[in-house]
Formats: structure tokens, sequence, C-alpha cells
């Protein structure tokens, strides 16, 4: 898949965390997180390995002394090794999504995604959305 460029390293350490959308090979969409890794990023799936909750549901994940923290149930993950040690999700591993780094631009870099858009999957900006007013 060719590389597309997403943002800076500066955007995500000012933003501390980057939100986007992207597709795999049959078109099914994946939210992905940019995280502050030293000085650099890394690129994680934006879902906890334990119960399928959303890091940033739109509006910045949380993080604290360079881990990134589970709004469920408030395990904590490293965001360079993507590795967690506590909580109900001890033992448990982000999934890495291959990202490159030049000259503090950050490109995704996986040959499995295509990148589709900033934001989460709900999140476009191509006009009204009819599935935004849902009543339960
Ligand atoms: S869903 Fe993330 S720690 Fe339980």
């Amino acid at each position: 898949m060719a590389r597309a460029e997403l943002t800076t390293v500066e955007t995500v350490h000012d933003e501390r965390s980057w939100l986007f959308t992207v597709a795999d090979d049959y078109g099914n969409e994946e939210e992905v997180i940019l995280l502050p890794c030293e000085e650099s990023v890394e690129a994680w799936v934006n879902t906890c390995p334990h119960e399928f909750q959303r890091f940033d549901r739109g509006m910045g994940a949380a993080m604290r002394d360079g881990q990134v923290i589970c709004p469920k149930h408030g395990s904590m993950f490293d965001t360079c090794s993507g590795d967690c040690d506590n909580g109900e999700a001890a033992g448990t591993t982000l999934v890495d999504v291959g990202l490159a780094v030049d000259d503090g631009t950050v490109y995704l870099d996986d040959e499995d995604y295509v990148f589709r858009h900033e934001g989460g999957i709900d999140d476009t900006d191509d006009g009204p959305s009819s599935t935004s007013h849902l009543s339960f």
C-alpha cells in the first residue's frame, strides 16, 4: 500500500493523541490512534483488548505517565510497547499499526490498511449524517 501522510510528531505531542480511520482489504474500517512515545509516536488500534472499549471516543485519549488509560476499567498501557501489566487487561498488548516517521512527518505505512480520514469511523465531514440521532 502507498504511504499516506497523517500529521506531524509535534501535533501528536501537542494534542496527546490523534485519531484516524483506516480500512482493510475488505473495506472494513478500523480506528487507530497515534500516541506520543518518547520523542516519536506509535500507532495502535483504538480498542482495549479486554472488552472492546475505545480509548479515544472522539475527545482524545486519557493519558498518564506515558501510558494510555482505558476508560472502562482503568487499565493502563505503555504507549511505546502497547503492553499492559495492571488491572483487568493485565497481560494483554495493543494491536500495532505500521508507521513511518520522516523528518517530523508521520505516515501510515502498513500493507494491511489504507488511510480513510482523520477522526473516528462516524466522524466524517461529508454532509449531514442520517444516523447521528438514533434513539433507543
Ligand atoms: S475494557 Fe479496557 S480494561 Fe476492561
